[in-house]
């Protein structure tokens, strides 16, 4: 019988627009996942390194989910079924810390519903109540939702009111605190999602998970590049720290996450992103069928 080599696609599925599923041959991956933790990619050897959320894992085998933003998602996003990814590191980063804490409140958007799914199944099964809010700009762009259906409580939000409370995640979490204060929340999306529900866990006084989705380079703790800023007041003094999302996270409580330099840091390449994205497009052409 003809062994699979590491790191073949034996799956791939489009989710929403440029929003891809891929169940992935490594069994290292698999077998050593929990989670919260991420894999670090390379679609070719001089490719970028792609860092990316294990959604789950099956026998030899683990699945991510990719939004193809920008050349090296697009990049992944264009492979099929069949053919090798270059490298993969991981699993990396420290594990969700899952326990009995009560009444949790778990809040996905956009890719980020994938990297909660696993967080929200592991928190029920340690005997949490679960609830779940999902958000998307659209019904059509909200994925993996039947798969939440072991959730206490799902809640869906759409910033058109395609589908459930018209307005975003924030609108939802505001419901869900009128009827009770979970003792814990995870929150996993873009940046200024998660910076505005964790605004309002401060308010409260909530724990509240985040997964920053930092600019990685080597993603060993080693080049500096995922750092980000941790600001704490501890008896009345101001502590601040600089993190390694790669090494220390993904996960930090975002009341303490100090979101101004973290979004700064997300745009600073932004215009060299541009040009690699217009180069790489001039060599495939047309990629609307994303
Ligand atoms: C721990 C971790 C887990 C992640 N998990 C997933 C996942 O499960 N699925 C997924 O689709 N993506 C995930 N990401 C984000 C993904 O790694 C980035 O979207 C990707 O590296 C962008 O590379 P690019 O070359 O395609 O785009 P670039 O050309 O680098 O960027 C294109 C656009 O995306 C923005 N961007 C760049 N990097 C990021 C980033 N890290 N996060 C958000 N926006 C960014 C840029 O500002 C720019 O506007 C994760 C990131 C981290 C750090
Ligand atoms: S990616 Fe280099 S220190 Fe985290």
């Amino acid at each position: 019988m003809s062994k699979i080599p590491k790191n073949t696609i034996l799956s791939k599925q489009r989710l929403a627009k440029a929003t891809y599923e891929f169940w992935i041959d490594n069994a290292l991956v698999a077998e050593n996942a929990k989670p919260g933790q991420f894999v670090i990619i390379r679609t070719s050897e001089k490719g970028e390194r792609i860092p990316i959320t294990i959604a789950d894992t099956q026998e030899n085998a683990f699945r991510i989910v990719v939004k193809a933003v920008g050349k090296s998602t697009i990049e992944l996003c264009m492979k099929n079924a069949g053919e090798q990814l270059y490298d993969i590191v991981g699993p990396l980063g420290k594990p969700s810390e899952i326990d009995c804490y009560g009444d949790v409140l778990i809040i996905g958007g956009g890719v980020g519903i994938a990297a909660i799914l696993p967080i929200a199944k592991a928190l029920k099964n340690a005997g949490n109540k679960v609830r779940v809010i999902l958000g998307a700009k659209t019904s059509t762009e909200l994925i993996l939702q039947d798969e939440f259906s072991f959730a206490d409580k799902l809640v869906i939000c759409t910033d058109d009111g395609s589908e459930g409370i018209k307005g975003t995640v924030v609108d939802g979490m505001m419901e869900e605190f009128n009827l009770e204060n979970p003792n814990v929340i995870w929150s996993v999306g873009p940046a200024p999602m998660m910076k505005a529900t964790s605004m309002i866990a401060a308010q409260y006084g909530i724990p509240i998970w985040v997964s920053l989705n930092a600019i990685m380079v080597d993603g060993t703790g080693m080049c500096g590049g995922c750092r980000v800023l941790i600001r704490k007041e501890e008896n009345g003094v101001t502590k601040e720290e600089i993190k390694y999302v790669c090494v220390d996270g993904p996960e930090f409580d975002g009341r303490y996450v100090d979101w101004e330099s973290f979004i700064r840091r997300l745009q600073q390449y932004k215009e060299e992103e541009q040009k690699a994205l217009e180069r790489f497009l001039e060599e495939v052409g047309d990629i609307s069928w994303l």
